[in-house]
């Protein structure tokens, strides 16, 4: 089997990785590239938006099965396009996308379907908006409707804050058009939970539940990131809790997908916060999550890529999807200066690692050289795996400290407050 990855990521490497220790991956292709990626696939250096030019890549190459990795390139319909082509995909059409692209969408389903979500308002008028936002309690959630790279999601402290949030989404279009609509949501508090499940549209097979660490510094200061670590699985995602995910949020979400006529197959993420009054779904993602794909598949058992074609293949109830027991810890090397700005180039060298210590690469480059620079903010996803949360978490720390590059980044304290507090 010919297998393409669309995307170049941390992620995308750590899927690639797995695909090709699959014994039906004949052939690894992947559009974009990292230096990892260089070692195991053949790369192209194609647009992620440019479909026509991934389409005839495919084509070219008589790709049998594509894994889509990023959420632009889902929610602009690549799936529909290359399925279009007969060419096989893993993920979610551009109309199942939607619980990603918007926000303001996956609202309304929720509260069509009865999932427990924070309470919210949409708002399309600036001046609706700032009525409404007069009326509210502090802090409150202002959220673009659509992608923002992330940086979508305010939590302004008081009216001032929010005011000035929705000047800057709906007036000044920060966010372009994805700012134009805006959802205000009530605040919430508790653990989060990132939750990925795998699903064919009606079959879901849950992986290990992971804890991510957002912000760019230690203790959860500093701003907003891509994800700076994971560790998997989540201490506060007890048995019982996922007993009620699933069955009040997981379950109903894919059976009313499918039931509205748009299935979700592929990767489905749900950002969950276990709040005083039971869990609510603060997002969904329709894709693995990154770094949480890092952590999730390392601990995956089984063939990666069997279980991936199931997905799309309507079979999914047939096989077994288990994870390893034990647990994972992955940190985020990142450039100096990440998440804000950062400067690239910076060659990297890396010591003998600890077994049992994977490195995927995110932002890197492979030099003519044969020297390999940093290409981006984050640049390597460290994972540790081990029987115990507390010997990944240390291994994955022997692999980061084996890593150098000028103005390397990176928290100390990923998984800290899932250990008991030392005496
Ligand atoms: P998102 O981009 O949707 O993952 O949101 C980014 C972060 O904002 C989440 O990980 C939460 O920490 C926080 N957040 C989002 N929605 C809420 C909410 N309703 N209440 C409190 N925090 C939230
Ligand atoms: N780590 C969070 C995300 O992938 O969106």
């Amino acid at each position: 089997m010919r297998v393409l990855i669309v995307g170049a990521g941390g992620r995308e490497h750590a899927l690639a990785s797995v695909i090709a220790k699959s014994k039906d991956c004949e052939a690894l292709y992947c559009i974009g590239s990292n230096a990892g990626l260089e070692e195991i696939a053949t790369t192209a250096a194609i647009s992620l938006s440019d479909f026509p030019a991934i389409t005839d890549f495919a084509l070219k190459n008589s790709i049998d099965f594509a894994v889509i990795g990023p959420d632009d390139a889902l929610v602009g319909g690549i799936v529909d396009v290359l399925e279009a082509k007969g060419i096989p995909c893993f993920g979610p059409t551009k109309l199942a996308a939607r619980l990603e692209g918007s926000k303001a969408f996956a609202k309304e389903f929720m509260k069509r379907h009865h999932i427990p979500t924070p309470s919210y308002q949409v708002f399309t008028e600036i001046n609706e908006a700032k009525t409404y936002v007069r009326t509210c309690t502090f802090p409150l959630v202002l959220k673009a409707d659509g992608l923002a790279l992330g940086k979508g999601v305010i939590i302004a402290q008081d009216l001032a804050e929010a005011e000035q949030t929705l000047d800057s989404m709906m007036v000044d279009a920060v966010f372009g058009n994805s700012g134009k609509t805006v959802v205000v949501e009530e605040f919430v508090t508790g653990p989060e939970v990132s939750l990925l499940v795998l699903t064919d549209g009606t079959v879901v097979k849950p992986l290990v539940s992971c804890m991510d660490h957002k912000r760019a510094f230690d203790n959860d200061e500093g701003p907003n990131t891509g994800g700076m670590g994971v560790i998997a699985p989540n201490p506060f995602y007890t048995e019982s809790i996922a007993k009620t995910c699933l069955q009040r949020i997981v379950l109903p979400t894919i059976n009313a997908m499918q039931w509205e006529g748009t299935p979700f197959m592929g990767c489905l993420f749900f950002g969950l916060m276990l709040t005083p009054n039971g869990p609510v779904v603060i997002e969904y993602n329709c894709r693995f999550g990154d770094p949480e794909a890092e952590a999730a598949l390392t601990l995956l058992e089984g063939d990666a890529l069997e279980i991936l074609q199931a997905c799309r293949n309507k079979s999914l109830g047939q096989i077994e999807v288990a994870c390893k027991d034990g647990s994972a810890c992955s940190v985020t090397v990142a450039s100096g200066g990440y998440p804000v700005s950062y400067e690239k180039g910076k060659k990297i060298t890396i010591s003998a690692l600890p077994e049992s210590v994977t490195i995927f690469h995110a932002g890197t480059t492979l030099k003519d050289n044969g020297d390999v620079v940093t290409s981006g903010g984050r640049v390597l996803h460290v994972v540790g795996q081990a029987k115990t949360l507390k010997e990944a978490i240390s291994l994955a720390y022997e692999g980061v400290a084996a890593i150098s590059f000028e103005g390397k980044q990176y928290r100390g304290d990923i998984g800290k407050k899932a250990l008991p507090e030392e005496v």
